[in-house]
């Protein structure tokens, strides 16, 4: 049995989308559960040719023999999750998906406050899913749950019933988080950051699992470093800069440009500290070296595996997977050797 919750390391976008992917599509847990924040994020997502965008779904929803599920801590915005499920028909995603009564519901009045507030919208770059004044409806303690949301009827279960049964019963439990260590309400570059705390231990609370049923946090860092909205970004690169070097990127939900930067080993060593991180996934290692498409360790170059041992060194966390593009067989996995 593992428990295990993936998080990413840094302002989101670190390509958690392929890591769970591929983690889900070669482990095949029994249960894929999203936690996080709600439908700001965006996860890519490519499978057999295809490329998925995805909001609210789990990205591990390739692996079909699974249940979908969404915690109690997330935010549901029904219109974005029943667009997934006719994107996602052919995998059978409205058959497998619960969602927690306990979710609370974004509504239209919700994003307009997002796109309408001169706060979010332009100092803080908020993506105005009307993420940040639902949660701050549900401080309040005034906004609408999922079990009073007759057309999600069909779909609602008590989710943290669901997980800690199968982790009792042996069952290998996945969840998801979103966003990114640097964007946590608690631990971020505040007040530049996202509407709650993004860390390991929230995702377990937003799923309703306790944190000493938790067996592996696995951190996802991108070999560089991207950040969309405001705020401060210590190793930022010019946009000249990111251009010459290929690492011109735009948003999944918002399609804004997204500023790049070097890797930041302060922030990774914090972000594996506060996560209790007990192994890091590196993605696009590809982008920073010539290394397409390599599937095995000793054919990295001596420069792209001193890279590699020198985050390992720092944080004292091992890099057990190491993604080389976007495919799913672009994937360095060392788990066997290294836990
Ligand atoms: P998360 O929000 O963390 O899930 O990341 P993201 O999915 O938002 O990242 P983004 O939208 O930037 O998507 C990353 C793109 O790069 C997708 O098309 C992925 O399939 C692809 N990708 C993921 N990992 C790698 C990699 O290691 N190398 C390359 N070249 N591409 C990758
Ligand atoms: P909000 O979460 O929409 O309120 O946005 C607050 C900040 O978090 C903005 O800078 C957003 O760009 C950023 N943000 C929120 N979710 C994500 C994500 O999934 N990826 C990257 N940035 C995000
Ligand atoms: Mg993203």
């Amino acid at each position: 049995m593992t428990c295990s919750i993936l998080v990413g390391g840094a302002w989101g976008d670190e390509g958690k989308g392929k890591c769970i992917t591929y983690l889900c599509d070669t482990d095949k847990p029994k249960i894929i559960a999203r936690a996080g924040v709600g439908p700001n994020a965006g996860h890519s997502v490519e499978f057999n040719g295809e490329k998925y965008g995805l909001r609210l779904t789990p990205s591990g929803f390739v692996h079909t023999g699974a249940k979908l599920m969404i915690g109690a801590g997330v935010l549901v915005n029904p219109d974005v999750l029943f667009k997934e499920f006719e994107d996602l028909k052919k995998y059978n995603v409205k058959e497998r998906m619960c969602v927690d009564p306990r979710c609370a519901i974004i509504n239209e009045d919700h994003m307009s406050r997002d796109k309408s507030s001169k706060h979010l919208a332009e100092k803080i770059g908020s993506t105005g899913s009307g993420c940040g004044p639902a949660n701050s409806d549900r401080v309040m303690r005034t906004i609408g749950l999922a079990k009073d949301a007759p057309e999600l009827e069909d779909y609602i279960a008590d989710v943290s019933f669901e997980v800690n049964e199968s982790i009792d019963n042996g069952e290998d439990v996945f969840i998801e988080g979103s966003q990114g260590f640097a964007l946590s309400l608690y631990y971020g570059s505040y007040p530049f950051v996202t509407s709650k705390d993004t860390t390991a231990s929230t995702f377990a609370a937003d799923v309703g699992v306790g944190p000493t049923k938790v067996d592996e946090v696995i951190d996802v860092f991108k070999a560089y470093i991207s950040r969309v909205g405001e705020g401060p970004f210590p190793t930022e690169m010019t946009q000249e800069e990111a251009e010459s070097k290929g690492l011109e990127e735009y948003g999944v939900v918002t399609g804004r440009r997204r500023r790049i930067g070097y890797f930041d080993m302060e922030l990774a060593k914090e972000s594996c500290r506060i996560n209790g991180a007990t192994q890091i996934a590196l993605t696009c290692v590809d982008k920073l070296f010539d290394c397409a498409r390599v599937q095995n360790y000793d054919e990295l170059s001596a420069e792209t595996k001193a890279f590699i041992e020198d985050i390992q060194t720092e944080t004292g966390v091992p890099v057990t997977i190491i993604s080389t593009g976007p495919d799913l067989k672009d994937t360095i996995d060392l788990r066997k050797e290294l836990l």
